[in-house]
């Protein structure tokens, strides 16, 4: 799947590199990765927390599935190799942001650890805090916001995550959110607690 093209060469040693960036913007730069099902709560959790980390003096840039997929990745459909192919563009595509500095949070169902694993590993174990938005599919199903469950159960869409098509739960996240449990405010309050040392200027 990945081809490596050795006739390229990267200039990446004469660029402004990710410190100078970090160091203007006074920030560290990390990337925030929420997996979960469908209506979860992802978008909703990353367009609060962006709100939060701005307001801090944080700038941020959000990755969002639905957005994405209306782009860059619109020739992606949902089989295995597909989810695969748009999960590793994200990444590479959020690592650009990470070396400019920016705290990237990415909200994208993600299914499985393979794929979770990819993008940590082309983003830098270091800097890829895993977040799982736990709410379980019932409620997911009951919020259906975009009546895709729906369609899924009457079986006018395919591989659809939860109903036809596998979701595998992060064993070890960096961080826990249901959104049946927890308000929005309470799941925003612990993702700063997580988020804000570790973006610290104090950290670079
Ligand atoms: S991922 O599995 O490849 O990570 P991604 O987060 O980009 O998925 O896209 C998920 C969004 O696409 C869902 O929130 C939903 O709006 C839409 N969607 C359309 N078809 C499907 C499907 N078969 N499975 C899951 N999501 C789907």
């Amino acid at each position: 799947m990945i081809k490596q093209n050795n006739n390229v060469y990267p200039i990446f040693d004469r660029m402004m590199g990710r410190e100078d960036k970090q160091g203007l913007l006074k920030q560290r730069s990390v990337m925030v990765w929420f997996t979960g099902l469908s209506g979860s709560g992802k978008s909703t959790l990353a367009i609060a927390l962006e709100r939060e980390l701005h307001a801090r003096g944080y700038l941020c840039r959000i990755l969002d599935g639905d957005n994405i997929r209306s782009g860059i990745n619109n020739n992606l459909g949902f089989s295995a190799a597909d989810r695969i192919e748009n999960v590793r563009r994200i990444a590479e595509v959020g690592k650009l942001f990470i070396d400019s500095g920016i705290i990237t949070i990415a909200a994208f169902i993600s299914p499985n650890d393979y794929i979770r694993t990819m993008a940590g590993e082309i983003i830098g174990t270091n800097d890829f805090l895993e977040v799982y938005v736990s709410t379980p599919l019932e409620e997911c199903e009951k919020r259906d916001v975009k009546g895709l469950y729906a369609k899924a159960r009457r079986g006018e869409i395919r591989d659809f995550t939860g109903i036809s098509a596998p979701f595998e739960a992060p064993v070890h996240p960096a961080l826990s959110l249901d959104t049946s449990v927890l308000s929005l405010e309470e799941s925003v309050n612990r993702l700063l607690e997580l988020i804000l040392p570790k973006v610290s200027i104090d950290n670079i």
